[in-house]
């Protein structure tokens, strides 16, 4: 027995099991001296890291090779920033084997206010997977039936307390690990093998998001004809795509930008200088212009003159469900939108896949979901959604997409997204 601070102890590399039950401390809550120590010692834990993080860190450190550990834990660091270098770690030297999540679970004797998930990581390569999710229900009978059917052959069970899959290998990357049902979880594993992500250079597919400008109440404007002409750039809003089309051409960006991706000079356009000029105090005030002064007059992105007049789909953020619309080309999207340009894809037919549930099982296993059941797309989940090849997809599926997505109809996009994955049906 030896007692000690776990995180300033270095391991020997020498055991066959780890089994803990670590501590949740929030970074915030550490002794400076305490957290800075620990960051010398555990390369996967940052500034904002909770300890828990340093004791998995720890612990897998003092696996030899084809050693196991097992920690009852929170389940946060596979989906958030802070979990990266650890995901990394993990993604370069172990083996996820086993995720058990009891997030409903009265798992403790305390009142715990973690999402625990008892985590098995071995020092070895990566092979099949096991996830599962405990409900309220789920005891020590429950236990020992997992445990039957984790030494069984099914690749699904069907046990009212718990839901559980096999999965052929785990997610391969330091970046978000998704949360979903185990079903879900495994079809994902097996979409992110056999698919490419959304955004690919081999499709010329980008994503992004819309401009920012740090003072839309100078920038965004309603009158087309306040300044010079080529100075007022057509501006696309969330209420612009509300209805599921794009509809009326009432908003302008005052575009400070030249093609070449510099601010134009203000002495070409006396418009745009006077008007500017009446509002340098609030401009000027912005984080942005006080960075650079000389540019006091730049939106805080800048206009890409590629997305000026280049056809996209169009998806608002902050919404229950994932909403493409089909800008052919008219507008220059705003932020709290996110675009996606293709050279690759049909939009429409990409519009199709994006607007059935498929495509909307990958948002809700990545996004942050908000309170009422709106979700956070975030451009770098949305890039995540993996789809087939365009050429993979016959001409009679492609045209039933082309058709869903026009008329707007979740449930036929769905059911020819499904034909194009291969899919017989989604899980829930
Ligand atoms: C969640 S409790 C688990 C206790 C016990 N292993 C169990 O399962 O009931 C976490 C324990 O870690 C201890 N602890 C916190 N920081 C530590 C550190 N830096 N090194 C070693 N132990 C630590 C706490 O005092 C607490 O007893």
């Amino acid at each position: 027995m030896r007692q000690g601070d776990y995180l300033l102890t270095v391991p020997a590399q020498d055991a066959d099991f780890v089994v803990g039950n670590p501590p949740y401390i929030r970074s915030d809550d550490l002794l400076p001296s305490a957290r800075q120590a620990y960051l010398g010692m555990c390369s996967t834990m940052t500034p904002g890291s909770d300890i828990f993080v340093g004791f998995i860190e720890a612990g897998l450190r003092s696996l030899k090779r084809g050693g196991v550990l097992s920690y009852i834990v929170a389940d946060r660091w596979m989906h958030n920033s802070y979990g990266r270098r650890l995901r990394g770690l993990v993604t370069d030297c172990y083996a996820v084997e086993a995720v058990c999540e009891m997030h409903g679970v009265n798992a403790f004797a305390e009142d715990v206010s973690a999402y625990p998930a008892i985590t098995q990581i071995r020092r070895s390569r990566q092979d099949g997977a096991i996830y599962a999710a405990a409900t309220e229900r789920f005891d020590q009978a429950a236990a020992h039936r997992f445990m039957s059917w984790v030494q069984g052959g099914t690749k699904r069970s069907e046990d009212p307390d718990f839901r559980a899959a096999r999965l052929p290998g785990w997610f391969h990357t330091e970046g978000m690990w998704p949360s979903a049902s185990p079903e879900r979880i495994a079809l994902l594993e097996t979409l992110n093998d056999a698919f490419m992500p959304l955004e690919d250079p081999a499709t010329g597919t980008r994503v992004g998001i819309g401009i920012a400008t740090g003072a839309d109440d100078v920038f965004v404007t309603g009158n087309e004809a306040l300044v010079e002409p080529d100075r007022m750039l057509p501006l696309v809003t969330t209420a612009h795509i509300k209805s599921g089309h794009l509809d009326g051409h009432d908003k302008w960006l005052v575009n400070p930008w030249d093609d070449a991706g510099d601010l134009v000079e203000l002495g070409a356009y006396p418009q745009l200088e006077a008007y500017l000029v009446t509002k340098t105090d609030r401009l000027a005030r912005r984080h942005i212009a006080q960075r650079s002064p000389a540019d006091w007059y730049r939106t805080i992105d800048k206009v890409h003159p590629r997305l000026r007049g280049a056809p996209k789909l169009l998806l608002a953020d902050m919404k229950a469900t994932i909403q493409p619309v089909l800008d052919p080309g008219f507008g220059y999207p705003h932020h709290n939108l996110y675009w996606i340009t293709s050279a690759g894809w049909d939009l429409e037919v990409l519009g199709g896949i994006l607007l059935s549930r498929v495509a909307q099982m990958f948002v809700e296993a990545y996004g942050v979901k908000m309170r009422g059941g709106t979700l956070r797309f975030q451009a770098q989940y949305l890039r995540l959604i993996r789809v087939p090849a365009p050429s993979s997809v016959s001409p009679s599926l492609a045209g039933r997409l082309r058709q869903a997505f026009k008329m707007r109809d979740v449930g036929e996009a769905t059911a020819a997204a499904l034909e194009t994955y291969g899919l017989k049906h989604l899980p829930d």
